[in-house]
């Protein structure tokens, strides 16, 4: 596939820098694929990072005392959320090729505001896909901190906690994270977007699980042998994500190359604008794509590039 040559000085770099800064930058109409997982906005994971608010101590000195970081529950975070989305999806969409698909993760939480904001700036809401996980640690807590508190004498508390028993913050194990399947509305008829832009139909060929048809459930880890056969892909290696890479939502990069075979043909322009710790750049150059990176932490952006270089050379053959 040729590129739109105003995009060729931008290809197969990650820029440090706030990505409403850089997209307004980026020629109209020249990305194939948005792929990215954005920050969600709870507690001191929003938008408002800076390096120096998010190097770790940060996290250890200022993130919420009594809730893990992501468990306060606030609802402004969401109405906060949707006006920076909608502002970063309006961008996205003049950037992207008319049928160019929009794949954005999205926190169960937080997936109304995600959703509404970018069907506000235009794209269409196809489908979602649920990426599925067993593995993961329940945030509920106990209350007994509370009642240790309190002013009763030892046998009272005793006889509270008691009562309470099994009675913990209303949280349930989190085990599936949602990617909205969002699209620019195409040009004419699907075919003819097709032929002149590259983009807007999916590849059926591209299998899942023991070859079956592309689904909106999506397994990385095998659960049981049905579910397996229909939903899962590659699982990730324990090389993938690299040992020295500390950031705290990497993502699977089988993941990633599926959704950017299912979208993309070789030579597409795949951009994600929070790229953090680089998968969904290793992802499209392994499988012979351009890719765009924006990510706002220089650690991060240190840890993707590291990540880039690691990885096969033979990968990274120009395409
Ligand atoms: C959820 S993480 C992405 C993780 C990534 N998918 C991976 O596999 O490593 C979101 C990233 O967005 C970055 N970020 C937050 N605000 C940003 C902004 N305004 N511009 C660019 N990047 C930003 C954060 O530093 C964080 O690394």
């Amino acid at each position: 596939m040729k590129v739109p040559s105003e995009i060729e000085a931008w290809l197969n770099q990650i820029l440090c820098a706030d990505a409403l800064e850089v997209l307004p930058q980026l020629p109209a109409e020249s990305v194939d694929l948005v792929l990215t997982d954005p920050p969600y906005f709870l507690d001191k994971l929003d938008n408002e990072w800076t390096p120096e608010r998010a190097a770790r101590r940060y996290y250890q000195s200022q993130a919420v005392f009594h809730l893990p970081p992501g468990m306060k529950f606030d609802p402004s975070q969401g109405r906060r959320m949707y006006e920076w989305y909608l502002e970063v999806s309006r961008e996205l969409y003049r950037v992207l090729k008319p049928g160019g698909f929009f794949f954005s993760f999205a926190s169960p939480r937080l997936y109304h505001r995600v959703a509404t904001a970018i069907e506000d700036a235009g794209f269409h809401i196809r489908d979602c896909f649920l990426w599925l996980y067993t593995q993961n640690q329940p945030k509920a807590m106990t209350l007994y901190h509370f009642i240790d508190k309190m002013q009763l004498s030892e046998s009272a508390k005793a006889e509270l906690k008691q009562r309470i028993a099994g009675w913990k913050t209303p949280q349930v194990k989190s085990c599936f994270e949602p990617i909205i399947i969002a699209q620019k509305p195409y040009e004419d008829t699907f075919l003819e977007n097709f032929l002149r832009h590259g983009v807007g139909l999916f590849n059926t060929e591209v299998r899942i699980g023991q070859n079956m048809f592309p689904a909106n459930v999506l397994l990385v880890e095998g659960v049981e042998a049905v579910l397996d056969k229909y939903f899962l892909v590659p699982k990730p290696s324990v090389e993938e994500r690299g040992r020295f890479n500390q950031h705290p939502t990497a993502k699977p990069l089988a993941l990633c190359e599926y959704l950017i075979q299912l979208s993309t043909v070789e030579g597409a322009v795949v951009l994600d604008p929070f790229l953090g710790s680089g998968t969904t750049a290793l992802a499209a150059r392994s499988l012979k794509r351009h890719f765009i990176g924006i990510e706002i932490n220089p650690e991060y952006v240190a840890i993707a590039q590291r990540r880039l270089q690691n990885a096969t050379p033979s990968l990274f053959a120009e395409s």
